[in-house]
């Protein structure tokens, strides 16, 4: 039986890099983001650039029965999951009082239900075929509390600590869970202007999709438990971790 990486929400972004680089270490795919994203187009081209096999599945991912269908089909076709990694996630967008009630709904679905839901669903697989890991893209709001990411930063703290007591419960059979929590990446058009925007210091944290997924990935497959891509967002970790919460608060009351 074939063994795959299975990427959520692999068309663009850091999801796309994540499956570039997979790719190129020799793993077959199986990718999956909402329809008409350019996905079916990316595994043509990772199936003619990589001598891999790829699995394409357009689907909204929102949603407990698409779960469940992505599961059923996988296994109809004969495949077993190695390798999870729960990127697909909706972004946060401004005010809370401003947000849609099917906004909030949706983004707690798929940043919270559907990797917690694609775990439980694929465990048998992970047990089969272990070693094996689980990579969730949580991100570095999930260590803060700023304005405008408010559900957005709730849903990335529950992955981190999902991620953290799941690992300790599962290492048991071969499987590690590591969380990557990345700062700034340069992935949406919208993100791209807003951090052409930012200020000097928080520029230089800013990284592109292909480098934080070259970074996650070796570290992910080190088995690492907690990843923060790049040196300048390791040292906004460490200023956290040293800095007195009322001052944190003071300096984050106004930030967007
Ligand atoms: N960009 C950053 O600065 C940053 C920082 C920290 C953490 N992160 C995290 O990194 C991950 C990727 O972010 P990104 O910036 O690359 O975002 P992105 O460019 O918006 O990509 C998100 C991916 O998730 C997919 N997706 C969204 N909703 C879905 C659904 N209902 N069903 C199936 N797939 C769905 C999208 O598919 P479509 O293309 O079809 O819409 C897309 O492939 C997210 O979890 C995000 O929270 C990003």
């Amino acid at each position: 039986m074939k063994l795959y990486t299975l990427i959520t929400g692999a068309s663009t972004g850091f999801g796309k890099s994540l499956a570039i680089e997979c790719a190129n270490q020799g793993m077959n795919l199986i990718i999956v983001a909402l329809p008409n994203s350019g996905l079916i187009e990316l595994g043509e081209f990772l199936k003619s650039n990589f001598n891999i096999k790829v699995m394409v599945f357009e689907m909204d991912l929102s949603s407990k029965k698409n779960c469940n269908l992505l599961y059923d089909e996988v296994k109809k076709r004969g495949a077993s999951v190695k390798h999870l990694i729960n990127n697909a996630g909706v972004l946060s967008r401004g005010y809370f009082e401003d947000l849609p009630e099917d906004y909030v709904v949706t983004q707690i679905n798929v940043n919270v239900a559907t990797p917690t839901l694609l775990t439980k669903l694929f465990l048998e697989d992970f047990k089969a075929n272990a070693p094996s890991g689980i990579l969730n893209v949580s991100s570095m709001a999930s260590f803060f509390h700023l304005p405008k990411k408010q559900v957005y930063s709730g849903t990335k703290a529950y992955l981190l600590s999902f991620s953290k007591s799941l690992r300790k419960e599962i290492k048991k059979y071969g499987i590690w869970v590591s969380i990557v929590c990345p700062g700034g990446m340069n992935t949406t058009t919208a993100l791209c202007l807003q951090n052409r925007r930012l200020g000097w210091l928080s520029r230089t944290s800013i990284l592109d999709p292909e480098v934080a997924a070259k970074e996650t990935l070796k570290k992910f497959f080190s088995k690492k438990e907690v990843i923060i891509p790049g040196a300048v967002n390791k040292i906004f970790m460490f200023l956290d971790s040293v800095i007195p919460t009322a001052i944190k608060n003071k300096l984050t009351a106004n930030a967007v």
